[in-house]
């Protein structure tokens, strides 16, 4: 939600600042701005739109051109997006300020200083913190920034330029992400690293509560007390050519494609002699025993990446599996104590509900286990356990790569979990290990086949509003198909468990409301196709997306996509990509931006 950005250097500030937020755009893109020292004197250049606006309006209004600036990406939280609500914002004349998060007092402090004479010209919560810091600076802007934080509750970053301090940058954050990128007699900050890594791939992490100060040729941390903090430096282990389109048209499109290597490097370091091997997590047999009952707790993609882990872990260790949505769990006073186990699923790591669902569970005893693809991230830094997917950078909103690594660390822990409790023997849990390592291949076998799902995404392209439908696994990746549709392609769409749509659901049904079923697991076959007989017997065109020994008859299926099989358990790992290339498809051809779907961000820092 949101991002920032910093530069302190010897090159065109606004340049880099733009070039930083275009990586940072899937964080936001409503809007963009950035602010920069012109001789001593701050400039701010801001837009409605995309980034690219803001930089047409530059072209042709001037640029701010300096040093020292801070720039910002927005996806509207509190006031519409608009010219004003742009950051960065001024706080009266000594600071200006991007912000990215939620400031939760934020009514209370205006209210306090309105009172005090000061008036506003935004919505935002982000002018009520550059007021505040403004109101509280006293010529000293360490203490200013401790004092303010002091009175600001939320989850946040701040990157704040003092007019009395033309050479510096200063950062704070507290929950929100935030990294100090370190390059040869220049810095910057970032929300995230793909913003940095044009310049570098060394970076210092913010913590929470702490304080950067940059200038040329320095860069100093403290807390809020003002002790000095040594920092540890990183170095991001993918670089700029991971982070492009590398001739894709989009990065979506890129990401489908990087599917099979990222499985690679997610499982292959975890098998040992054949065997799932997720000690180095943090994971043994032994504490595997231990628990009683398994949450998996996440949103979106990565919750739907939970569903088919509840099926896997169910069928195969014969534990009873929970899967909630984060911001149902944290709010529902759930029973869960220290025999529990509990996973939370997230690309970024940093998802606000997600995150505060896992310290809820902390707090009640429960052992946590993250599964995260960014490193370092608050979710992974939290966590008892960690395991890393390995998908690299995603850049598209919609997610694919990710889920897909999800899902494969769901089938190696499920596969462990399985052998350690006594449910499957060595031979089975090496038998099915052995598939797992057998799906990058086979998922680019069927990448090749991809205008095969051309074609049949022409039909769905008019389509109003759409069900998909499948029984056990296939309806967990029916939520995903659904929900990757309706993101990018904006179609209505749901995804029904295809046995309950006749108690009620199918009075919907009719020649405009095509179904797509998702049919590959054999023993639930003669009943899933009952159920597209009764869909199609009312009219629906219907598209199946099924098992090669499945392969529905003309008078079932309008479409078909036949996906080579595997062992049913894993079939979602093939099955998947079909239904991520459909929604690719029907959104290209109805002309959308797929990469920066409306009203979207990628990473949902607010609850
Ligand atoms: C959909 C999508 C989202 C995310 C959800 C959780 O394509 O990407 O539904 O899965 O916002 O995000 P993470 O995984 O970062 O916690």
């Amino acid at each position: 939600m949101c991002g920032i950005v910093g530069y302190v250097g010897k090159r065109d500030c606004a340049d880099v600042l733009v070039a930083a937020l275009s990586k940072l755009e899937y964080r936001g893109y409503d809007s963009a701005g950035i602010a920069v020292f012109v001789n001593n004197t701050i400039q701010t250049a801001k837009s409605q739109g995309r980034l690219e606006d803001l930089s047409k309006k530059m072209e042709q209004e001037g640029k701010p051109e300096g040093h020292v600036g801070i720039g910002h990406t927005r996806w509207a939280t509190h006031g519409k997006p608009s010219d004003i609500n742009s950051h960065p914002h001024r706080g009266g004349e000594n600071v200006t300020i991007v912000h990215n998060g939620i400031i939760e007092n934020y009514k209370q402090l205006k209210e306090m200083l309105i009172a005090e004479g000061r008036s506003f010209v935004s919505e935002t919560d982000t002018e009520v913190v550059a007021q505040l810091l403004d109101y509280n600076y006293n010529g000293n802007p360490l203490e200013t920034i401790a004092k303010t934080m002091a009175q600001v509750i939320g989850s946040f970053a701040l990157g704040i330029l003092f007019n009395d301090f033309p050479n510096r940058i200063y950062a704070v954050r507290r929950e929100s992400p935030l990294i100090v990128g370190v390059g040869e007699d220049e810095s910057f900050i970032a929300s995230d690293v793909p913003a940095i890594l044009k310049y570098t791939r060394q970076y210092y992490l913010l913590e929470h509560d702490e304080i950067a100060m940059l200038e040329e040729g320095s860069i100093t941390f403290c807390n809020m007390q003002f002790r000095p903090i040594q920092k540890k430096l990183m170095t991001a282990d993918w670089d700029m050519e991971a982070a492009e389109k590398q001739g894709y048209e989009h990065y979506m499109l890129k990401e489908i494609h990087e599917q099979p290597e990222s499985i690679k490097r997610t499982v292959m370091p975890r098998i040992e002699n054949g065997m799932p091997n997720l000690s180095e997590c943090g994971i043994t047999p032994e504490s595997l025993r231990a628990f009683r009952n398994i949450y998996i707790v996440a949103c979106g993609t990565a919750m739907h990446a939970g569903m088919v882990g509840k099926y896997v872990i169910e069928k195969l260790a014969r534990v009873p599996v929970i899967v909630d949505i984060a911001s149902e769990f944290r709010y529902r006073s759930p029973l869960i104590g220290e025999s529990d186990l509990i996973i939370i699923i997230s690309q970024s790591g940093e998802t606000a509900d997600s995150l505060a669902a896992m310290r809820l569970a902390s707090e009640r005893g429960a052992k946590t286990l993250a599964i995260v693809n960014a490193k370092g991230s608050s979710i992974a830094r939290e966590a008892d356990m960690l395991i890393y997917t390995h998908a690299g950078p995603e850049i598209a909103v919609a997610s694919t790569k990710a889920y897909m690594v999800q899902i494969s660390v769901m089938y190696l822990f499920a596969f462990e979990l399985a052998y350690a409790k006594g449910k499957i023997d060595e031979a089975e849990c090496r038998r099915l290990t052995a598939l797992l390592l057998e799906t990058p291949d086979r998922i680019a076998a069927l990448l090749e086949q991809k205008e095969e799902l051309k074609a049949m995404s022409e039909a769905l392209v008019s389509a109003e509003s759409l069900l998909y439908i499948g029984r056990g696994l296939d309806y967990a990746l029916s939520m995903e198909g659904s929900l990757k549709l309706k993101e990018i392609s904006y179609i209505h769409s749901e995804a029904y468990a295809a046995g309950e749509l006749k108690h009620g659901t199918i009075s919907l049904i009719d020649r405009d409301m095509p179904v797509i079923a998702v049919d590959t697991q054999p023993d639930l076959h003669k009943k899933t196709v009952s159920n597209i007989e009764e869909v199609k017997a009312r009219g629906a065109k219907t598209l199946v997306i099924c098992g090669e020994s499945l392969i529905p008859s003309k008078e079932v299926a309008d479409y078909f996509f036949a996906v080579p099989e595997i062992d049913a358990l894993l079939m979602p790992m093939l099955a998947v990509v079909p239904l991520q290339l459909i929604a690719y498809y029907v959104s290209v051809m109805r002309g959308n931006d797929v990469d920066k779907p409306r009203n979207l961000a990628k990473s949902v820092t607010v609850e």
